[in-house]
């Protein structure tokens, strides 16, 4: 299947399936000499594993991951990096019965009608499972943007309607999902800070078109913002625009609602994004469906989903900003002749 990979110059390919035996990543195009353990990528695996928690599938996924390349007394070599997480409590039977039938809201029926035929054991290439490997290549990518002090972070900033701080409303909102047999959508927020003004391109690249890419390859991804993102349509360009002013030398801006990027390029403000989440579509409650036999049917959903995206996919947006970041700011190395004529000693 094509589409696995992602990136130019820092480049990710992921691989595996939810229940197969294994899924992992190869990066390749990450700069020698960085200091990489095995429990650096684990802190943001960790983030992404169902804890049990309220707005997390009760699935156990270890997700450990192995290095098995790339890295020699803990600093990467330049080579390509493998990354291993091998797959563990897999229930394949809670999947039997969605073997021959669609379910509403989830890959199943574009991924037959595609290819033919499907894993059908908890969505394999389609399932929320894929985004570990993607989470290990990105914590990668987040050493390389810390070791040029730019800090990506990523939260769960509301859960439907409700603002995530609100836990009580929070946790009714999350037991009238459990008891009803429902899920609900989510909202994550992305902020980058220290990224350093003329990353990105102006017109294929761009910095936003490139974040936007990376945030709708998520599944169940459904809406993105950078800045005022859109409600920018309602506002008079007087309100929009942010005005420039010098402070110590430097050149700053009043305002953030461009959210750190201006014709495709970071304009040396914080980026501000917003990822919206659709509800899981794997729910309790009864739906219409059809078989792939092309029969009228009705389906209930086993096995243990996430009632909520967002909480878990908070690190995967982290990952991905972090992901696109880091090659962008390698493909800007080549941006100006003096610069390159510098870095190789000619006057
Ligand atoms: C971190 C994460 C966890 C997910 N968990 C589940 C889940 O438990 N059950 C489910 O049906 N979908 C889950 N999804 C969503 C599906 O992967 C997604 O909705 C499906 O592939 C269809 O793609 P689309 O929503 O982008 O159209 C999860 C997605 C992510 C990013």
């Amino acid at each position: 299947m094509a589409g696995s990979s992602f990136g130019t110059i820092f480049r990710v390919a992921t691989f595996g399936e939810s229940h197969g035996p294994a899924l992992g990543a190869v990066v390749d195009g990450c700069p020698a000499g960085l200091a990489l353990s095995e429990e650096d990528i684990n802190v943001y695996m960790e983030r992404r594993r169902p804890n049990g928690g309220a707005l997390s599938t009760k699935r156990r996924e270890t997700d450990a991951v192995e290095i098995l390349s790339g890295v020699f007394e803990g600093m990467t070599t330049g080579t390509s990096i493998a990354l291993l997480l091998k797959n563990e409590d897999q229930r394949s039977r809670d999947y039997a019965k969605i073997k021959d039938v669609f379910r509403p809201g989830h890959a199943d029926y574009g991924f037959d009608a595609k290819f033919g035929f499907r894993d059908y054991r908890g969505g394999g290439r389609s399932s929320g499972r894929e985004t570990s490997a993607r989470v290990a290549a990105g914590a990668v990518a987040q050493k390389f943007l810390q070791s040029l002090n730019i800090e990506c972070r990523a939260s769960l900033s509301r859960i439907g309607n409700v603002d995530a701080s609100d836990l009580e409303a929070c946790s009714f909102l999350i037991e009238q999902c459990r008891v009803r047999g429902d899920s609900v959508g989510s909202t994550v927020s992305c902020s980058v800070s220290g990224l350093p003004a003329g990353i990105g391109d102006p017109v294929f690249e761009k910095l936003d078109a490139n974040l936007a890419k990376a945030m709708f390859s998520i599944g169940a991804v459904k809406g993105f913002d950078i800045g005022e993102g859109r409600r920018a349509a309602e506002l008079f360009g007087s309100e929009n625009n942010d005005a420039f002013y010098m402070e110590a030398g430097r050149i700053r801006k009043k305002s953030n609602h461009a959210g750190g990027i201006l014709g495709g390029i970071s304009d040396g403000s914080d980026l501000n994004m917003t990822v919206y989440f659709k509800p899981t579509p794997s729910i309790a409650l009864e739906q219409e469906t059809v078989t792939r036999a092309h029969l009228d049917t009705r389906i209930r959903i086993e096995g243990r989903h996430d009632p909520v995206i967002g909480g878990r996919a908070a690190v995967v947006v982290e990952c991905m900003t972090a992901l696109v970041l880091a090659d962008a700011l390698l493909l800007n190395m080549g941006a100006r002749a003096d610069r390159i004529r510098n870095f190789y000693g000619i006057e």
